[in-house]
C-alpha cells in the first residue's frame, strides 16, 4: 500500500491551523449575512472541503450550488482561457452570492467567475477563497473572506490536486520535486 504523503515535502498549514481559520470565516460570513438567505457557489472540485468545513460551521440559513470551470493550459499555469463545465442549478438574480473558491493565483478564473455571474443580476456577489498567492496576480480581483496568504509555491491537498490526486489530504502541503519530474 503506497501513503500520499510520502510524496510530501513539507505542510504549509497544518489541520488544526485551517479548521481555526474556516471557523473565523464562517463566523464572520454568519455576521455579515444574518437575514441574508445567502448562496454560497463553491468552485468544483478544489473548493469541496472547504465549502463543506465552512457550512457545517455557519449557523444562519444558507443555500448552496456548485460550478465547475476549466482553463485551458498546462497542469501547473492558468491561462485566462476559462470554460464553464458545470453551470449553477438554480438562477441567482437578486440572491445575495458568495463565490468560494480554494485557491486565486493569477487571478483569471475568479475574474472570470465575477464577470460571468454579474451579468445574471445578483442583489450583490463577494469572494471567499481559502488561500491567495498575491505575488502570482496578474489580474486584480477584490477578495472579501482570505484564509490565508502563502508564497509562490505549487500546493495541495485540503481539496488541491497536482493532476487530480492529493485532495484528500486533510493539510496543504508542498509537494516534493521528484513528484513533477
Ligand atoms: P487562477 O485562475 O490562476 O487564479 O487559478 C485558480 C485555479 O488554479 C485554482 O482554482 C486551482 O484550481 C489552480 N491552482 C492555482 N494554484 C494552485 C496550487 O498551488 N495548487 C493547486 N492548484 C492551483
Ligand atoms: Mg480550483
Amino acid at each position: 500500500m503506497i501513503k500520499i504523503e510520502k510524496y510530501i515535502k513539507e505542510i504549509l498549514i497544518g489541520e488544526e491551523a485551517l479548521q481555526n481559520r474556516v471557523r473565523e470565516i464562517a463566523k464572520q460570513i454568519e455576521i455579515d449575512y444574518r437575514d441574508k438567505d445567502p448562496v454560497l457557489i463553491g468552485i468544483l472540485k478544489g473548493a469541496v472541503p472547504f465549502m463543506a468545513d465552512l457550512l457545517k460551521n455557519i449557523h444562519v440559513p444558507v443555500r448552496i450550488d456548485f460550478m465547475a470551470v476549466s482553463s485551458y493550459g498546462s497542469s501547473t499555469e492558468s491561462t485566462g482561457n476559462v470554460k464553464i463545465l458545470k453551470d449553477l442549478d438554480k438562477p441567482i438574480r437578486s440572491q445575495n452570492v458568495i463565490i468560494v473558491e480554494d485557491i486565486i493565483d493569477t487571478g483569471f478564473t475568479i475574474d472570470y467567475l465575477l464577470k460571468t455571474l454579474r451579468v445574471r443580476k445578483p442583489k450583490s456577489i463577494r469572494v471567499c477563497t481559502l488561500l491567495s498567492k498575491p505575488e502570482r496576480r496578474i489580474i486584480e480581483v477584490p477578495i472579501d473572506y482570505k484564509g490565508f496568504d502563502i508564497p509562490n509555491k505549487f500546493v495541495i491537498g485540503y481539496g488541491l490536486d497536482y493532476a487530480e490526486h492529493y485532495r484528500n489530504l486533510p493539510y496543504i502541503a508542498v509537494l516534493k520535486p521528484e513528484v513533477y519530474e
